[in-house]
């Protein structure tokens, strides 16, 4: 980064923050493809939008089209995947909007990445812990099938690790909570998250 120098600009966070009304920070959906991610981040962002707040979700195959269209599924393209993503949902964090991403992001090791990026503050991660029987029962996309007979390399929850997290993550099995109800779980879990550090 040598001769590249760091501008500052007038309008703060803070301020944008304010000025949306509520604070801003991302939160990060992952799980299995066909786990129902982007259907509730949908369904989410849908709720808050409402409520007159700042929104927009990333998803991992919308982006894949365009930014991201350079990278496949090998571990290392995953990771960089998910870098650049974690670097936009930052910036829109700045921009002071409420910033839903809906990624397999298989690895802790990544999920932890992409917290570093945001910062941990920032970074409200839910589990779609829909077990791989029924996203593959599912299979909307058909790519499971594929999967199987072996036309897709490295599919993720066949050929390809999914890493559950430890600890306390907040957890959605979409098998069992229909979406309406799941919303309604996030959205009140969210009620810190929305409310500091702007308006404390
Ligand atoms: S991630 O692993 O890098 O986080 P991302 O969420 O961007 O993945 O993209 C996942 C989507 O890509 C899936 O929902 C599916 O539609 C598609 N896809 C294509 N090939 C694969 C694969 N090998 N593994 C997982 N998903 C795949």
């Amino acid at each position: 980064m040598g001769n590249v120098v760091k501008q500052t600009y007038k309008v703060t966070v803070e301020e944008r923050r304010k000025q949306s009304g509520h604070n801003s920070f991302v939160i990060w959906l992952f799980g299995l493809s066909g786990s129902g991610k982007s259907t509730i981040a949908n369904a989410l962002e849908q709720a808050l939008f409402d409520e007159g707040k700042r929104t927009y979700v990333l998803d991992g195959d919308n982006l894949r089209f365009g930014i991201n269209q350079n990278l496949g599924f090998s571990s290392d393209d995953r990771t960089e995947n998910q870098r650049r993503v974690a670097e936009i949902a930052k910036l829109m964090v700045d921009a002071g909007t409420i910033t839903i991403a809906a990624f397999i992001s298989p690895l802790r090791s990544d999920r932890e990445m992409v917290k570093a990026i945001v910062g941990k503050e920032n970074f409200f991660e839910v589990f779609v812990n829909t077990p791989l029987s029924e996203c593959e029962k599912r299979d909307v996309k058909g790519l499971y099938k594929k999967a199987r007979a072996g036309e897709i390399q490295n599919f993720t929850g066949i050929s390809a690790v999914f890493e559950k997290p430890e600890g306390d993550v907040l957890t959605i099995d979409t098998s069992q909570i229909p979406l309406n109800k799941a919303v309604v779980i996030i959205r009140n879990a969210l009620s810190d998250h929305l409310n500091k550090p702007a308006f404390e």
